[in-house]
């Protein structure tokens, strides 16, 4: 891809001005505007160090470089900056050599080969329905648990359920009395629910019903068998929903381990805190204070009915994922509202003495806003996971009703579609900020939307259909219009645009890149006519429509976006 034209060109820039080849490398960047130029190298530091004008340095280097750098074609100086324009030949060899390499799947390099990235996302909370926050975590920590392999990591996606906590001895006391009255198949979640409101309705008539929640969580940790079979009854099904949301999604976790998964570690967190005397009682609980100048309140370790709590059990679980799971990084994708809690839990980890706290990472998404009216919700004032999946499905259904109503698979299309709607519309977004949530952007197929990067996709695989022969692995001439090489440019690209995804953490960058690489490809498709040109023009331009569907599919599979063969 393009890494290639860099490495040629920094080699022949080292030779001449003696800087190590990997700073040029490094300094090498795609200029902002594409008549600038394929590849720029700002010469500020050379001159600085060379004590020259910037200016007169980009001169000096342009003259000497030109025409001697194979696959550039010309080398402009402009300012401090060296501006080079690769050759049509040597993009396109560049791109087909990455296209044919059969051993790292497009848009995979080896960064973090031999890394162990541990995933923690989506993890919603047993016997409560999920909401948007989940919605976020579950998109964006599948798209970032991709791009993590995608860098050639071993990587864990891990489903941290909240399946522990005194709730859940309330709930199992409550489904003993009463769960004759409720039906667990349909809609179980919602049940639970009912359970949970019951039992606070009645603890309030009755408040020894909050002991007997007590004693029963109590019993669970101990490992009851009876209330440990209805916990777990609780968990599966539970389950049960959030599978078919994942299933529409395309969500998968390598493994759950929940918070209850915890609970037998906790002691060895305490035991480890108290030996580096860190634990502090503080109104009857166990605490970690931290130094005044950081500005954060105490740790709260176990409550002083000597229940454990959230923090002790993520303690429990970084410590777990290190020493364990070998993770050389660990993402949690989690809510904004939750940074307190985990800048106090990388910092407890840090006074214990860890220094791989600082492979910890609280990547962390804002909320969506919707307007008003627009969100019809089934369920009181929240928005659910749910709500926002059958929607979609619905709108989609309608749109493919009214414009294709004869097409073949149509609910698995609509569900493709749908789940490409939601998740684009999501990940398009820088995730730090908040989202104005939009429908009519959402599925709008001409618009910047999932719909649209799937449409072109499927516009390419009528194509290449329509072609109805091999594809050409060689490419019988030079892709030299206008719109050709932008294209070319623009999929060569593809490799570098995953890199900085994944290291920024931010898949709305390679959301951005695809809406860009299908608005070249709709320029290239208007301009350059395909089937019926002379053979090497066909067939030459198919290669590249054929380029460009694998790019898509690559890079919509990366945001975990199906690819529908029709729509
Ligand atoms: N279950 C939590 C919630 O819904 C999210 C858990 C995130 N992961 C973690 N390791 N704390 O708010």
């Amino acid at each position: 891809m393009i890494q290639r034209a860099k490495t040629e060109i920094a080699q022949r820039l080292t030779s001449l001005t003696g800087r190590p080849e990997s700073e040029i490398y490094g300094f090498l960047e795609v200029p902002k505007v594409y008549e600038h130029g394929h590849l720029a190298y700002p010469v500020f530091a050379l001159a600085k160090d060379k004590r020259r004008p910037p200016a007169e340095l980009a001169n000096e280097l342009a003259n000497e470089l030109q025409g001697k750098i194979p696959g550039v074609k010309s080398i402009q100086a402009a300012g401090g900056f060296l501006n080079f324009t690769l050759t049509a030949e040597a993009l396109q060899n560049w791109l087909w050599q990455s296209l044919k390499d059969p051993t790292v799947p497009l848009g995979h390099n080896q960064k973090l080969s031999g890394q162990t990235v541990v995933v923690d996302f989506s993890s919603p909370n047993v016997a409560k329905p999920m909401h948007v926050g989940h919605f976020r975590a579950t998109i964006i920590g599948q798209a970032i648990r991709n791009l993590a392999e995608a860098q050639g990591a071993r990587v864990i996606g891990v489903n941290h359920i909240g399946d522990w906590g005194t709730q859940f001895g309330k709930l199992a006391w409550a489904y003993q009395q009463w769960h004759r009255e409720y039906d667990f198949t349909k809609d179980p979640i919602e049940s639970l629910l009912q359970l949970y409101v019951r039992f606070h309705d009645e603890a309030e008539k009755n408040p020894e019903l909050e002991k007997f929640g007590a004693e029963t969580f109590l019993k669970l940790e101990k490992g009851d068998p009876d209330i440990r079979r209805i916990w777990k009854e609780m968990v599966d099904v539970s389950f049960v929903e959030y599978n078919k949301l994942y299933a529409i999604l395309g969500t998968k976790h390598d493994v759950v381990l929940g918070e209850s998964f915890y609970n037998d570690r906790q002691e060895d967190v305490i035991q480890r805190l108290q030996a580096k005397g860190l634990l502090r009682e503080s109104e009857g609980a166990q605490v970690v204070f931290f130094d005044e100048k950081e500005k954060m309140p105490p740790c709260l370790i176990k409550k002083s009915d000597g229940a454990s709590i959230y923090a002790t059990r993520d303690l429990a679980a970084a410590i777990y994922r290190h020493d364990v799971q070998k993770a050389d990084q660990i993402l949690y994708v989690v809510g904004v509202d939750q940074s307190l809690h985990f800048r106090q839990v990388f910092r407890v980890l840090e006074l214990l003495g860890y220094d791989w706290a600082k492979n910890c990472h609280h990547i962390v998404f804002g909320q969506y806003r919707f307007k008003d009216g627009k969100m019809s919700t089934r369920k009181g004032k929240v928005v659910l996971f749910e709500d926002l999946i059958y929607q979609a499905i619905e709108m989609v259904t309608k749109m493919i009703d009214e414009k294709n109503p004869g097409l073949a698979n149509k609910d698995l299309i609509a569900r493709q579609i749908a789940a490409g709607a939601v998740i684009f519309n999501d990940l398009i977004n820088d995730r730090v900020k908040n989202v104005d949530f939009d429908w009519d952007r959402a599925v709008n197929t001409e618009g910047d939307s999932g719909p649209y990067v799937q449409y072109t996709n499927v516009r390419c695989k009528s194509i290449l259909r329509k072609y109805g022969r091999e594809v050409p692995g060689v490419l019988p001439r030079v892709l030299d219009t206008d719109e050709e090489q932008r294209l070319v440019f623009s999929l060569l690209q593809f490799g570098h645009v995953v890199d900085v995804a994944y290291r920024q953490f931010k898949p709305n960058v390679l959301a951005q890149y695809l809406l860009e690489l299908c608005g070249h490809f709709s320029h290239f498709y208007h301009k350059n006519r395909i089937l019926g040109e002379p053979g090497a023009v066909e067939a030459s331009r198919i290669a590249l429509v054929d380029a460009t569907s694998r790019v898509l599919t690559a890079g919509l599979g990366l945001l975990n976006i199906p690819s529908p063969e029709a729509m």
